[in-house]
């Protein structure tokens, strides 16, 4: 059969990320080019004993149709999580999604028409950057240095696009770079997308999960007419494959989110989002991201140390607070050129080409931190070292 596909589907027949993870599956390679969670921090007898009591409890229910926008006593307990953080909201402006990742799909399904004009930080994360593409949209990147996007260049952006359809941003530890945008550039942020009218769309999986320095409020904290749509979810802090987030936003939004969610799945599983609402009742939360934390910052420690001791001095590294990502520089390499010699040194990464809406910056890309052990942490970053040397050679 040939198939006429539409527009959206990807025209490209390579898929480079793909190319890399199906390398890196190879047991003899260390792999930091995946994002995925330290398994062993899953709480799974947790989960567990959640999820017996609640087909003890509500059998029935769990396994029936259920609310769109989700299950409002979840709702509610993301409002709470929401208040801790700085963010006064309440249930009806709090939808439960299938993952933050579907989160960013409805929203880029919502706003963007083909040709619309997408501001993101450069680089970016390269799921965003493929889904807004999937709605035609034209992505501009915005500079961004160690302090997140540069209010300076979004003003520059807004002014020469003023007809831009929402700006994304990652605040917190963003994927791929690590970088957080500091309080007085969120206020900024938050002021010049208001001044124009763009929607700011935060997305916001990793800020919980932050192990140095202090927490800072969400961009939605600062919003005062409802710019703001908040993504988050429960995939760093609990697990990913529960396909657990969530979206706050004004409620005029919401009226239209809730007819793209309904089209899209009806809504999130309810059984998972049951197990979730009776683990937060009765897990403290904050102590087991504590545990994710203690892990992480050791893991990110010995990383940049391994990095600070084997590779070139030239090397420029960012030097992240929370999350799973270092961004890398290694000035006078191509990282995809790199990436093949790694390959043969059985160890692998994201070549920064992958994330950049805009022009690549090259010799750049991204380790991963979160799911290796010391050994492999160790071990992965000297061969990656001795990889470098041959290439500068
Ligand atoms: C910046 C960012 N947003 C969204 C997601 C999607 O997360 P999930 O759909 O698991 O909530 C990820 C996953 O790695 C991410 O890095």
């Amino acid at each position: 059969m040939k198939f006429r596909y539409s527009e959206s589907v990807p025209k490209r027949t390579d898929n480079p990320t793909a190319a890399i993870l199906k390398a890196a599956a190879d047991p003899q390679v260390i792999s930091f080019g995946g994002g995925l969670p330290a398994p062993e921090l899953f709480p799974v007898a947790e989960m567990k004993a959640a999820c017996d009591r609640v087909f003890d409890h509500n059998g029935q229910q769990v396994l029936q149709y259920a609310e769109t926008l989700g299950y409002p006593k979840l709702r509610r307990q993301i409002v709470d999580m929401m208040q801790k953080r700085g963010v006064q909201t309440d249930v009806p402006n709090v939808a439960v999604v299938t993952g933050s990742q579907q989160a960013i799909d409805l929203v880029g399904r919502m706003l963007i028409n083909p040709g619309d004009i997408v501001l993101t930080e450069d680089p970016t994360y390269l799921a965003a950057i493929d889904v807004f593409k999937t709605y035609g949209a034209h992505l501009v990147g915005v500079e961004m240095d160690e302090a997140g996007m540069r209010p300076e260049a979004l003003a520059q952006a807004l002014e020469r696009y003023p007809e831009t359809k929402f700006i994304y941003t990652i605040p917190n530890f963003q994927n791929p770079t690590g970088r957080t945008m500091t309080a007085d550039r969120r206020a900024q942020i938050v002021k010049l997308a208001a001044q124009a009218q763009v929607p700011l769309v935060e997305d916001d999986p990793y800020g919980a999960i932050r192990y140095a320095g202090t927490n800072l409020p969400p961009l939605k904290h600062y919003d005062q007419d409802g710019t703001v749509i908040s993504i988050s979810s429960f995939s760093k802090i609990l697990a990913p494959g529960l396909r657990m987030g969530w979206l706050v936003a004004e409620q005029s939004f919401m009226e239209k989110f809730v007819q793209l969610k309904q089209n899209a799945d009806l809504h999130t599983d309810n059984l998972t989002q049951y197990i979730v609402a009776d683990f937060l009742d009765n897990v403290d939360l904050d102590q087991h991201i504590k545990k994710i934390t203690d892990v992480y910052r050791h893991r990110a420690e010995l990383m940049l140390s391994q990095i600070d001791q084997y590779f070139p001095a030239s090397v420029r590294h960012s030097q992240p607070e929370g999350g799973m990502f270092i961004w890398v520089e290694v000035p006078g390499t191509d990282a995809d050129e790199l990436l093949k010699v790694c390959l043969k040194n059985n160890v692998a990464f994201v070549p920064g080409s992958a994330f950049f809406a805009g022009k690549v910056q090259p010799g750049t890309f991204r380790l991963n931190f979160s799911n290796m052990d010391d050994e492999q942490i160790r071990t992965g970053i000297q061969r990656m070292a001795k990889a470098i040397q041959t290439v500068l050679a």
